[in-house]
């Protein structure tokens, strides 16, 4: 596994927002709260002021879905900004129960993607050009957005590539499970060599602990407390523990804060946020 310090974003942003960040939220495992926090860190980000824009880069469209977004509702799709055929502008749609919050949504015909772009001299580099342009036409941030966080889908695909090509930062989720850590080392060898050859500026902005068990404690903790011993600082605080709220809530297309705004998913989402935010003033290890 490389050095995860030496992996850390080390570029401070300059101000809120600064010239408007790009988060890809990664790990090819499925399952392990991607979705989840790209739904409820963008909605506490956008609650605090924030002008925050999700990209759905997941065939499956669950950020779509769980943003109150319905397949029937989805004209132009992440689809459409990978083939040139929209810009952020066009496909960006305000979400229906958070101001500041806007999401391109995903559609079934993402799935085709991989075999498109993998034909194409810059299919790598489609979502970098979208946000480039985006940044052009807009006198701050990302065509207006502080914050863009894409939700990746659960593989190391030309999609995921797209993202971290695409990204200032990575945020991975980490479930508290057995083999969390496994899978963590391909994440940051694929990082690592795109760091290396296609994102010189990419970097780690840090690895979020997710569906803590209070019932499982002394398990759980025991991998919080070996997550911390392997990637150090790159670990936040904020724990997310397992609530059955924040499931329920996605189920029924809203942010936990819209649904149950005190239930302990939601709390630990608006305290990452802050984390979040703090970090990109003060980056690990800079
Ligand atoms: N903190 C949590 N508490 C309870 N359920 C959660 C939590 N985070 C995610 N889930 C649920 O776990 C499942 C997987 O989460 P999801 O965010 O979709 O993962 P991924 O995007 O990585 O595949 C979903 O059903 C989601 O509602
Ligand atoms: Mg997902």
């Amino acid at each position: 596994m490389p050095n995860p310090a030496e992996l850390a974003t080390q570029a401070a942003s300059g101000g809120p927002g600064g010239a408007g960040r790009v988060f890809a939220i990664a790990n090819q495992k499925g399952g392990v709260g991607k979705t989840t926090t790209a739904i409820n860190l963008g909605t506490a980000m956008a609650s605090v002021g924030r002008k925050v824009l999700v990209i759905d880069l997941d065939p499956q469209g669950n950020a779509s879905t769980g943003l109150g977004v319905d397949a029937a509702n989805r004209s132009l799709s992440t689809h459409d900004l990978l083939t040139g055929q929209a810009t952020i502008a066009a496909a960006a749609i305000p979400t229906a129960h958070v101001a500041n919050l806007a999401i391109i949504p995903a559609k079934k015909e993402l799935s085709g993607a991989d075999r498109e772009l993998l034909d194409e001299a810059d299919g790598r580099h489609r979502l970098k050009a979208a946000l480039a342009k985006a940044r052009e036409h807009s006198s701050s941030g990302v065509g207006g957005f502080d914050y863009v966080l894409i939700d990746c889908p659960p593989s190391l695909n030309i999609l995921t590539v797209n993202a971290l090509v695409a990204a200032d930062g990575v945020l991975v989720p980490l479930q508290c499970e057995f083999f969390a850590l496994e899978g963590l080392s391909q994440l940051l060898n694929t990082i690592q060599r795109i760091r290396k050859n296609l994102n010189t500026s990419l970097g780690v902005q840090g690895v979020v602990l997710t569906m803590f068990d209070k019932r499982n404690k002394a398990y759980h903790g025991d991998v919080a407390e070996e997550a911390h011993q392997v990637l150090g600082d790159l670990v936040y605080k904020t724990i997310v523990p397992r609530a059955a709220k924040i499931s329920e809530a996605t189920s029924h297309g809203q942010p936990g804060l819209i649904y149950d705004r005190s239930n302990p998913g939601t709390i630990a989402y608006a305290d990452l946020a802050i984390e979040v935010l703090a970090r990109e003033r003060d980056p690990v290890g800079a």
